[in-house]
């Protein structure tokens, strides 16, 4: 014989409804509180009552009855809690509600329960509701904190817009097979993009554009340009993780690592366009061309860059060519390596005493000369975060002594930082250079300099080297 499931998930509309809450401590408050998001109309039964609840009392959220539980106060009754510390009261109540066929709940008694309540994900007017039976509580926060990271935030909204033009949608499209396909591209596509963006009305004329062209295939696709961050895959954001998920194309760079590629949805097409130093694999001319070319063929087109795309990544020329040619984009921002690495180097970048102000430089040269504004560097509180400084580190150091930094300013080398490859260098400026060449510092490598570096012998966490 089949085996009979203890609970079956429902949803049940508490608004109006009475609810009685028995216990007036902090446990019966998680109730009322719960009680009173859904629109029940609640009466607390004790004695006393906590703080918060006595404040509910006088502003007229919810009733109090303010005397021991007794039997006929749960007359009228919804819905019941039992929410006292005193188990035989509860079992009391549990008991007189059930007798009564009233649904009740006592709070950590799941035998004595006819209902209980779920972790919920709340993304109205869509809801998840998680339960582990009140087996395991904590299992099924712990499920409901995972499902918070997957769902976008406007989600609900979604759900909203939806909802508003299901009508329409149905007298416009009368074949169910069509309008299923229909919904499902809005769902999978830019509408729902440009609203998880926070673009409300954008996404409404996506919607009905799409509608008023429900024959044609959506011509164009679009371009997600996402910061993959400087390497560890949990230091994605929610929504570079979603976008990645679902591109039907990627285009990646050499920064951007395995392990964050592996992220990238199975079956989307993989194209390399990385560039090492001096050696352009593809030109920036033929990258941006690849992403209107790819988008127009009406792919979902990811543009992943290491760190940030703003940030050293001419991430703004890339969308440049497609803002021209009215191609939908979204940019995802990341964190820069200045930050992971300061992070995971455990060298803060500002420090009350050390520094009030931090500098993000790149060392490219130009005319085999560094093009940097060097009074401006030399500056004294502060701490310069300094890309693409590997090569060439001896005269960089130099040129910052000759320009008027101290030459036992501590600076360090963060190579392949917040990786499990990640190494840290510290010296000073007259002693880093030869450091790096002792230990075969590679690319890519960020340099930090300033007297915050001082701070790592106390606050290194990630690596000890
Ligand atoms: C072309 S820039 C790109 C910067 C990137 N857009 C960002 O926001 O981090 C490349 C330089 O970033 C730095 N970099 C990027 N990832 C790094 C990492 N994991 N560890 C150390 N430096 C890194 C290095 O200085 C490297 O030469």
């Amino acid at each position: 014989m089949q085996e009979i499931e203890k609970y079956l998930p429902i949803f049940v509309a508490l608004e109006g409804r009475r609810c009685i809450v028995v216990g007036g401590g902090a446990v019966a408050a998680r109730k009322v509180a719960y009680a009173l998001r859904f629109g029940a109309q609640v009466t607390v039964i004790a004695p006393e009552l906590a703080a918060g609840l006595a404040r509910d009392v006088e502003q007229g959220i919810l009733k109090w009855v303010k005397q021991p539980y007794r039997r006929d106060l749960l007359d009228g009754a919804g819905i019941v809690f039992a929410a006292t510390n005193d188990e035989a009261v509860n079992a009391a109540v549990a008991a007189d509600a059930t007798a009564a066929g009233v649904l009740v709940n006592v709070a950590d008694s799941p035998a004595l329960c006819s209902f209980i309540l779920p972790s919920i994900v709340d993304r109205s007017p869509v809801v998840v509701a998680v339960s582990s039976g009140g087996q395991a509580p904590v299992l099924a926060r712990t499920l409901r904190a995972r499902l918070e990271t997957s769902i976008p935030a406007r989600f609900g909204d979604l759900a909203s817009l939806m909802g508003e033009l299901r009508e329409t949608v149905k007298q416009q499209i009368p074949d169910a097979t069509q309008r299923r396909r229909f919904w499902e591209h809005v769902v999978h596509g830019p509408v729902a993009e440009t609203l998880f963006a926070g673009r409300a009305e954008g996404a409404r004329q996506q919607l009905m554009a799409a509608l008023a062209d429900t024959n044609s295939a959506p011509a164009t696709g679009e371009v997600y340009l996402v910061g993959a961050g400087p390497g560890d895959p949990d230091l994605l954001t929610f929504r570079a993780l979603r976008l990645m998920q679902q591109a039907d194309v990627v285009l990646y760079d050499r920064l951007v690592a395995a392990p964050l590629l592996d992220l990238v949805r199975r079956d989307a097409e993989r194209v390399y366009v990385g560039k090492a130093r001096d050696r352009h694999a593809v030109p920036q001319e033929d990258i941006n061309r690849l992403l209107v070319d790819y988008a127009k063929a009406g792919h979902r087109v990811l543009r992943l860059k290491g760190g940030d795309p703003f940030m050293f990544g001419r991430g703004g020329e890339e969308i440049e060519s497609l803002a021209e040619q009215g191609i939908p984009f979204q940019i995802v921002p990341g964190i820069t390596a200045a930050l992971g690495c300061a992070s995971y180097a455990g060298i803060p970048l500002t420090h009350r005493d050390f520094a009030n102000s931090c500098t993000f430089v790149t060392a490219h040269m130009r005319d085999d000369r560094f093009d940097l504004n060097w009074p401006a560097l030399v500056q004294p509180r502060q701490t310069l975060a300094i890309y693409m400084g590997v090569h060439g580190l001896d005269r960089l150091c130099g040129n910052f002594i000759e320009h008027g930094l101290a030459p036992t300013m501590p600076a360090a080398l963060v190579e392949k930082g917040t990786t499990p490859a990640q190494r840290v260098i510290t010296g000073t400026l007259t002693t880093l250079p030869a450091l790096a060449r002792q230990s075969e510092v590679e690319p890519p490598a960020l340099l930090i300099i300033g007297e915050v570096v001082t701070l790592r012998e106390k606050l290194a966490w990630f690596d000890q080297i």
